[in-house]
């Protein structure tokens, strides 16, 4: 209970944060104290401006053809999550890989933002261990095995992926899609694909209004 309303707490404080700072970083200094952990693949993000026509990496991908690691940056409504990609090795690796082909789900920035808690953060972490509970070493690979975990349940092995065809996401959970009402959905959860902006050799970059469930 008192763990439960220290997060509430300190999750309005961040919103806070996050709703002042939000034009400058697109993930403002977290609650939770991993920050180094998780804020440098934002800060490279910005380092990195998006530069359309520039890098085919041609040496990346056999047959010459553009990847979605190449491309997931570019797409500014979803910066956090691109960022996150890059932390997580088993994810960043895969979209590397031009014979391995992949849909990302990645969730908008304000999707991200508005979920009740931090990706890397857990209920039942600091049902635990209380507020400290990402403090030190130890809480950072806390944090970032449940920034793993969540990265990796928005990312489907497969493209094309057929329409109600059922996948494990790299994070174990099974997910298919659908048309609901005459849009793109994700299952279960009915969580709607905003746009499908990005289509490239190894797979494509699917634009989502929510995050999925990833506990
Ligand atoms: C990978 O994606 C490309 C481009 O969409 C497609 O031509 C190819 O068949 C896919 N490969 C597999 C194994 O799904």
């Amino acid at each position: 209970m008192k763990a439960r309303r220290t997060l509430a707490t300190s999750l309005v404080a961040s919103c806070l944060l996050l709703a002042t700072s939000a034009q400058l970083l697109p993930l403002a200094r977290p609650a939770a104290p991993a920050k180094a952990d998780i804020q440098s693949p934002i800060k490279q993000n910005i380092a990195l401006p998006p530069v359309p026509g520039n890098s085919p990496s041609s040496d990346m991908s056999g047959d010459g053809g553009i990847i979605i690691s190449d491309v997931i940056g570019r797409e500014r409504t979803i910066n956090i999550f691109a960022g996150f990609t890059r932390d997580i090795d088993s994810v960043s690796k895969r979209l590397e890989h031009s014979s391995e082909n992949t849909t990302v789900l990645a969730p908008l920035n304000s999707a991200i933002t508005k979920l009740p808690r931090k990706p890397w953060e857990d209920p039942k972490d600091y049902a635990a261990l209380g507020q400290n509970a990402y403090d030190g070493q130890s809480g950072e690979d806390r944090a970032h095995r449940n920034l793993r975990r969540f990265v990796e349940a928005h990312v489907v092995p497969a493209s094309p992926w057929e329409e109600g065809q059922k996948v494990e996401t790299l994070g174990g959970s099974t997910v298919w899609w659908e048309f609901k009402d005459g849009k793109k959905t994700i299952q279960p959860g009915n969580v709607e694909v905003s746009s499908v902006p990005q289509k490239v050799a190894n797979g494509e970059v699917w634009i989502l209004d929510g995050a999925l469930n990833y506990a």
